[in-house]
């Protein structure tokens, strides 16, 4: 299954994250057919438990298909987002061109304060970009993404990444002990709050 997870850019983003952070779960909101999460399922520890929820069945058996030993949810990224016993650290993989949209600012701030140990890993999208390609969706930029979670990370940074096709990429919002190594001719700005 080709994604843009094939990448080998976004694999070394991935494989640093895994081995800094090891994480004990690895949440998936809007897991789709679970194109990300057979490959995340590929590079995480045996003994990280793999969560998702998507808000349309039909995704569900397919990402289920794919990654037989994930643990997922049909209903709404904010009803899921209720659930507060996932083991961290937490590596929480957020599709923000849907789903962060459908989740009410203030919500996900006071979700995310119950979780002291994560690593979100969100896409963003150049929206002005976006906008004159016509697109419908809604995609938030870097600084919509910073202003959502840059008060509660101890580091946030954002690769830089220029696909052809598609002009996003990753901001890893991280909190937690450890720090995320990052070479500076992969990534771009680094803010630490
Ligand atoms: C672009 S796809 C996700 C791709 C997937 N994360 C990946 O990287 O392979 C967006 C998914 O979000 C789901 N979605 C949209 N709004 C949602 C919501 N409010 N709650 C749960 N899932 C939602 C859609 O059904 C769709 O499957």
């Amino acid at each position: 299954m080709s994604n843009i997870l094939s990448d080998p850019f976004r694999q070394i983003i991935a494989k640093s994250i895994v081995e800094t952070v090891k994480p004990k779960t690895y949440a998936e909101c809007g897991c789709y057919h679970g194109a990300s999460m057979n490959y995340w399922n590929q590079i995480l520890p045996p003994d990280c438990q793999i969560v998702g929820c998507d808000n349309r069945e039909e995704t569900i058996q397919e990402c289920k298909a794919h990654v037989p030993r994930a643990i997922l949810v049909n209903c709404d990224s904010r009803e899921w987002l209720q659930n507060d016993d996932l083991p961290q650290p937490i590596v929480f993989y957020l599709d923000t061109d849907w789903t962060v949209p459908a989740v009410k600012d203030q919500e996900i701030k006071i979700i995310l304060d119950r979780w002291k140990n994560v690593t979100i890993v969100a896409n963003s999208v150049n929206y002005e970009d976006h906008k004159l390609f016509g697109s419908e969706w809604k995609p938030f930029s870097v600084a919509k993404i910073f202003e959502l979670f840059g008060h509660c990370c101890d580091q946030f940074i954002v690769p830089k990444y220029k696909a052809p096709i598609l002009e996003n990429g990753y901001v890893i919002i991280h909190r937690g002990d450890v720090k995320i190594p990052f070479d500076e001719h992969i990534f771009g700005d680094l803010k630490t709050c």
